[in-house]
């Protein structure tokens, strides 16, 4: 196998929210890191970086992932969605933003794009979920903010919205 030194950089492609990309970085780059600094991609939240808050949530290959702790190079050729791909091209929110708008459920916003990934991916695998399915995903986010309440009642209209189309 072939020894890589700690400062040699290389080139990572990938697809951020439908589009080719590609820049040059340290192996042991973080992905939140090479979303943030090399793509600009700065909607991704990094909060704690051991995989405790949840905030750096994306989407990799369709499965909501911890950026922090995934490396960029693992993202090489895969598809990367970000907070960023949400709303529709005209600014319009989809159902899950709408929810969090109609419920106040943003308060200072910074564990908010790790929340919206997190629960894009969930309620594709699960669009029927009880309220405590919902407390149980969520229990994976950190909201410093702490006002749990509107993020539940949001997440239940987001879930009944998507559900009833
Ligand atoms: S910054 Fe990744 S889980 Fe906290
Ligand atoms: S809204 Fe402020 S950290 Fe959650």
């Amino acid at each position: 196998m072939r020894r890589i030194a700690k400062d040699e950089r290389t080139r990572i492609r990938l697809t951020l929210n439908g589009r080719a990309r590609s820049a040059e970085t340290e192996p042991r780059t973080l992905l939140s890191d090479f979303l943030r600094y090399s793509l600009g991609a700065t909607g991704t939240h990094v909060g704690c970086e051991h995989g405790v808050c949840g905030c750096c949530t994306v989407l990799l290959d369709g499965t909501a992932v911890r950026s922090c702790l995934t490396l960029a190079v693992q993202a090489e050729g895969r598809d990367v969605r970000t907070v960023e791909s949400l709303a529709a091209p005209d600014g319009a929110l989809n159902a899950l933003q709408q929810a969090f708008q109609n419920h106040h459920a943003l308060q200072c916003g910074f564990c908010t794009p790790g929340i919206l990934m997190s629960f894009t991916d969930y309620l594709k695998r699960n669009p029927k979920p009880s309220e405590a399915d919902i407390r149980d995903v969520l229990s994976g986010h950190l909201c410093r903010c702490t006002g749990y309440a509107g993020i539940v009642s949001a997440l239940l209209e987001a879930a009944n919205r998507i559900e009833s189309r």
